[in-house]
């Protein structure tokens, strides 16, 4: 795909798209990592020449203008982080806006999502955000999952390029996966097996060990035929673990599940907690986080890998003191990242909150602020939005 070293955005009007669904309460956006990311492009494509048009979305208002999801206060947050004026530029999106913007300055159109056509990737939506620019650049690797007019559709009508930060997470993920320095080694965690039936399936025939954690390890230690007492576990897919199990056993990729888990009576922070083999988990108790016999274990492996891909925590870590294997786990990975003996890459849902917690996310190499697309990629399904950006 092509860049912006493949464009002279000098006097050119360009449309860049860019995910700026972030957290907002009480109007104010409470986690500004996505806005961060996207700066370094936007500044360019203005230092450049460039009359920058920022289009995104913003939750999801099927297709009406739904005040609350306006990105009008998001505007206040971008132009903050950009040091620069960003006028915000209201629109229902029912005919094309005029858009006042002059070289070297930056606006932001309201949500995309307020046409009913953006989702649709309707052909005359696409048409209409084309007519607004020169060139489309894409920054948006979060949502290229979506096969929307502002993520694919625009990409048929006007020359499309991958701005810096998409380019920094395709990099990221080619290392990870794609061609990796061996072996590999994925921690996948979170509450369900359910969810994730794609990634475990792909995942096995990429990766030489996969550590499974988190509530979805019990429905594996159910299909070993352990007793899990009262912890959460998706019965009716035992079978499916089991599936998943021989297709590893078949792909020669090492499944680590946990030998000792930590045990409590309730789930609340401080609760009574002990530590149990899997042999012996007793029947009142539910399994809330990965024991330190287990977490010796990963971290061991983790010696032995020269790449990691992470998702998902190993417990149920909102709760103390149900973090401490994703804490001792993620801090291991970061110390090895630091003295350049692995690559490490996560991504997805709660992987950032549960790193950034263990204090260490600015030591992995990379932390992707993907969340539905992050899994997408680690389920190896082609991502629209990166696929639009290929030149043919
Ligand atoms: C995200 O927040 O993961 C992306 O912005 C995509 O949002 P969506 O799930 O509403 O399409």
């Amino acid at each position: 795909f092509r860049t912006l070293d493949d464009v002279n955005v000098s006097g050119k009007r360009v449309l860049c798209r860019v995910d700026l669904n972030v957290p907002i309460a009480d109007g104010k956006v409470t986690d500004a990592t996505r806005i961060e990311r996207v700066v370094p492009t936007l500044r360019e494509i203005m230092n450049k020449g460039g009359a920058l048009i920022v289009l995104a979305h913003f939750d999801r208002p099927k297709g009406k203008v739904v005040p609350e999801m306006s990105l009008r206060p998001v505007a206040a947050e971008l132009e903050k982080h950009l040091g620069t004026p960003v006028k915000f530029v209201f629109t229902d999106w029912q005919s094309a806006p005029s858009v006042d913007v002059k070289p070297g300055e930056c606006v932001l159109m309201e949500n995309t999502r307020y046409h009913g056509g953006e989702e649709k990737n309707d052909e005359g939506f696409s048409k209409l955000l084309a007519s607004l620019g020169d060139i489309y650049v894409n920054d948006a690797f979060s949502a290229a999952h979506r096969a929307h007019s502002s993520t694919e559709g625009i990409a048929h009508f006007i020359p499309a390029y991958a701005g810096r930060a998409m380019e920094a997470e395709l990099k990221a993920l080619q290392l990870a996966l794609e061609t990796p320095k061996r072996p590999v080694i994925a921690i996948v965690g979170g509450a369900k097996v359910s969810t994730k039936l794609d990634l475990l399936g792909n995942l096995v025939k990429k990766v030489d060990a996969l550590v499974i954690g988190g509530a979805m390890a019990n429905t594996f230690l159910l299909a070993y035929g352990h007793s899990i007492g009262k912890s959460l576990a998706e019965k009716d897919l035992v079978d499916t673990a089991r599936h998943i199990l021989q297709a590893a056993e078949n792909a020669k990729c090492a499944i680590m599940l946990p030998v000792d888990g930590i045990v409590a009576k309730e789930f609340k922070a401080g609760a009574a907690s002990h530590d149990y083999g899997v042999d012996a988990i007793p029947a009142d108790g539910m399994i809330l986080d990965v024991g330190p016999m287990s977490v010796d274990r990963i971290n061991a492996a983790i010696d032995d890998a020269h790449t990691l891909v992470w998702n998902g925590p190993l417990g149920a870590f909102e709760v103390a003191p149900f973090d401490q294997a994703t804490v001792a786990a993620a801090r291991h990975a970061a110390k090895r990242t630091k003295a350049g003996k692995l690559v490490s890459v996560a991504g997805g849902g709660d992987t950032v909150a549960a790193l950034n917690h263990a204090g260490v996310a600015q030591d992995f190499t990379y932390i992707s602020t993907a969340g539905g697309a992050f899994l997408e990629w680690l389920e190896g399904k082609p991502l629209p939005g990166v696929k639009a950006l290929e030149t043919k």
